[in-house]
């Protein structure tokens, strides 16, 4: 298996920080994207293996724009984009939550993968097999719709599905792949510690989707198995 070069947003902490120390211990380049440049060289410093930690706040596409020269000048190639970075405010359903809110998840949870998808792809084009892998949940699931509550979170993670439902489809022609995937309930600041899963196990599926020898494209992963949407 030779080296990747893959990005890693929200990789200061969290599943995202476990994403990262995977990917470099199995010998890959990995940059560990950090709204907080200083945060993300603490935690980088800290890991075996070559991890270059990058300013990206997902929100600003100013910082989208600036990696991606960044990374088109370093490397000429981008060969994963993980779509880690998320937040979870709010328990509101559909009926009571306030707008502005679910603009603020969407803009962090399905806009910014978007963006930044949209920014990397000729990158991604570049690699003989470049993979796009979008950190979805299974609260976004549709059959799980129906629980109600927590509208903002699962609406936005039921469009990054939809999402890669579609540019799955039109990358179809190409080399590069999309896929979600679930982590599980993982013990981190937004799973809580009630979460029945550790991060390693949560971080799991995302560094398999990111090296696996072949992965279909346009589908909704759990535990290395496909899920429904
Ligand atoms: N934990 C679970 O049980 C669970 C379950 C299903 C899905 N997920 C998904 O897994 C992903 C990671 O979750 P987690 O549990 O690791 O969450 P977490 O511990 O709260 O960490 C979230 C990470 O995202 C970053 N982030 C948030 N907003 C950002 C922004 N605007 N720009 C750049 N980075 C930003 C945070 O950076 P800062 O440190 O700067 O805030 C942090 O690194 C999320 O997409 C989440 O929806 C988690």
């Amino acid at each position: 298996m030779s080296a990747k070069i893959i990005l890693v947003t929200g990789g200061n902490r969290g599943i995202g920080r476990e994403i990262c120390r995977q990917l470099a211990a199995l010998g890959h380049t990995v940059l560990l994207g950090s709204r907080d440049l200083k945060k993300g060289e603490q935690v980088a410093a800290e890991m075996e293996g070559e991890v270059l930690p990058v300013k990206l706040e997902v929100a600003k596409e100013e910082d989208i724009n600036n990696l991606a020269t960044h990374i088109k000048d370093k490397f000429g190639k981008l060969d994963v984009l993980i779509n880690n970075a998320g937040i979870l405010v709010g328990q509101k359903g559909t009926v009571d939550v306030d707008i502005d809110e679910v603009k603020r998840i969407m803009e962090v949870n399905f806009y910014a993968p978007w963006r930044l998808s949209q920014a990397m792809i000729p990158l991604l084009k570049n690699s003989p097999d470049g993979r796009i892998v979008n950190m979805s949940s299974g609260m976004g699931e549709w059959d799980s719709l129906r629980l109600g509550n927590y509208a903002g979170y699962r609406l936005s993670k039921t469009s990054l599905n939809a999402l890669t439902v579609q540019m799955a489809s039109e990358l179809s022609g190409t080399k590069v792949k999309v896929n979600a995937m679930c982590p599980g309930w993982v013990k981190t600041d937004m799973g809580g510690a009630g979460a029945d899963r550790q991060v390693e196990e949560g971080a799991d599926t995302a560094t398999w989707l990111a090296t696996a020898d072949t992965i279909p494209s346009g589908k909704f992963f759990r535990d290395r198995k496909e899920i429904s949407w």
